[in-house]
């Protein structure tokens, strides 16, 4: 038998096993194996593991048709374009969900940015996302796509200092209010600010610095009574901690730029659809979202006859971020949907530090109070516990003794912690609100909202809690 005879015999006999096919809709999977596959694309040219950085600002066109579908919004994004090379037709293996149109121009959506999108909007258990440019970005896109010249929002009063000067200033020269509710438990305090002109209801899950707790179903109630999307910032409690859409929002947002980024190095924004608000049921009764609902021009149907769920990610995404154009830059979505991986795992260690630490902090007599609602001695324990399983993030208050002497005193002292503006790091920061996001609000307003000459902002990172704990210790010596 020659060599040659020898070793097509031991091909013959090798059965042919067929690999299993990859799994491209990974709804079905835990929350863990989501946040490392869902979106990804197998790229089967290449066989890269890891989506890659598609640094391209425009796309080719398979045909004249096919322009003509990108254009209409028709074509859903394939992979990455996986044609085999045999010339035969571009294979769909990874048909994302149907928010994700194909790109056109990396204005309007990257296939990088595709895969943090499709990952977000899985892990938050919404239909869609797109990905922008900061949180800002996210929080300006998601309400542009709603409300217009002239419009009314309606916001609880504990937000981010930032989002609460955007509103102010900017949405303000637009032509958009914004009005807030002090005490939300307070039903008739919504509905005196409710008006016929109001677009939506918006809110933060973990509120941005003092950690009072929402309860969003409470509010989602209000919303649904008066016909209105609720709109979530779940910057600081993340899909791992709390998934809004569950507890009744209609939209998340979120400053990728921290905990899913997880990293502190790339600024980034998401907006995620939860595919629930009945828009069609909110203009009967009386409410008007024209994106989303009426036809762009005569002769074609509105997103929401043609994109039903996803209708309202299609407005953001088409009428607002491809008009305006807060992109996202593609290494930024690399990072974000790199960082997205590690979510669950970095959230418990965030979330089991500041539990330690909050709890060590409240005993000792430099400090006067610690604002984080997963302690049993805080007011807003039950919800907390109710919603939040206690775990109430990593981003809280603390107030030490002597007023702004004391809280300079403290700040200067710490040595691990840096002092900077900026949470939900690997790295533990630590800021004074009142002289830097709250600075520019009359004292009236910082004081309802409980940001005192003493209040320090802690974001508490990755780093061993003990040491962190010997940082915090040393600084209060000098209080
Ligand atoms: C709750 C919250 N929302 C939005 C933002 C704004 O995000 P960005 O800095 O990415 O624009 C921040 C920033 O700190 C924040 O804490």
């Amino acid at each position: 038998m020659t060599t040659h005879e020898s070793s097509s015999a031991a091909a013959a006999a090798t059965p042919v096993v067929v690999p299993a096919a990859p799994v491209t809709d990974w709804a079905d999977f835990s929350f863990e194996t989501r946040q490392v596959h869902a979106g990804e694309y197998p790229d089967r040219n290449s066989g890269l593991r890891v989506p890659p950085i598609a640094l391209s600002a425009g796309y080719v066109f398979d045909s004249f048709d096919d322009q003509i579908d990108r254009f209409a919004g028709r074509a859903l994004w394939h992979g990455g374009g996986l044609t085999r090379g045999d010339g035969a037709e571009p294979e769909v293996v990874n048909e994302l969900l149907p928010g994700e149109p194909a790109p056109i121009y990396s204005r309007q959506g990257n296939p990088t940015n595709a895969v943090a999108e499709e990952r977000l909007a899985s892990l938050e258990g919404g239909t869609a996302a797109v990905a922008v440019s900061s949180g800002q970005a996210a929080i300006s896109s998601a309400l542009f796509a709603i409300a217009q010249h002239g419009d009314h929002i309606v916001s609880t009063a504990s937000i981010y200092g930032g989002t609460r000067i955007l509103f102010g200033r900017s949405f303000k020269r637009f032509g958009i209010e914004v009005d807030y509710v002090w005490d939300a438990d307070d039903d008739a305090e919504w509905d005196r600010a409710i008006r016929p002109n109001t677009k939506a209801i918006y809110t933060e899950t973990i509120p941005n610095p003092r950690n009072d707790v929402t309860d969003l179903r409470r509010i989602a109630a209000v919303a649904a009574r008066h016909h209105l999307p609720l709109i979530v910032d779940n910057t600081v409690g993340t899909p791992a901690l709390i998934r809004p859409i569950e507890h009744g929002a209609s939209i998340v947002v979120h400053s990728t730029t921290k905990f899913l980024t997880g990293h502190g190095a790339a600024v980034g924004g998401a907006i995620v659809d939860g595919g629930t608000f009945d828009w069609d049921a909110a203009e009967r009764a009386g409410r008007s979202f024209p994106l989303v609902t009426a036809a762009p021009r005569p002769g074609l149907a509105s997103l929401l006859d043609r994109f039903g769920p996803v209708a309202y990610a299609r407005a953001v995404r088409e009428a607002v971020v491809n008009d305006i154009g807060p992109s996202l830059s593609p290494f930024n979505g690399f990072l974000l949907h790199q960082g997205m991986e590690t979510l669950s795992l970095r959230m418990e260690r965030h979330v089991a530090s500041s539990l330690q630490i909050a709890a060590w902090l409240e005993e000792q007599p430099e400090v006067d109070t610690v604002d984080y609602a997963g302690l049993p001695s805080h007011p807003l324990f039950d919800i907390a516990k109710r919603d939040y399983a206690g775990r109430t993030g990593s981003v809280f208050g603390v107030t030490v003794r002597g007023g702004i002497d004391g809280a300079r005193a403290f700040v200067n002292g710490l040595r691990v912690f840096s002092r900077m503006t900026g949470i939900g790091d690997t790295r533990s920061m630590v800021i004074h609100p009142l002289s830097s996001t709250h600075a520019s609000f009359t004292p009236e307003v910082s004081e309802r909202l409980g940001i005192t000459p003493g209040l320090l902002r802690l974001s508490v990172g990755l780093e061993s809690a003990d040491d962190l704990i010997r940082d915090l210790r040393s600084a209060l010596d000098r209080v």
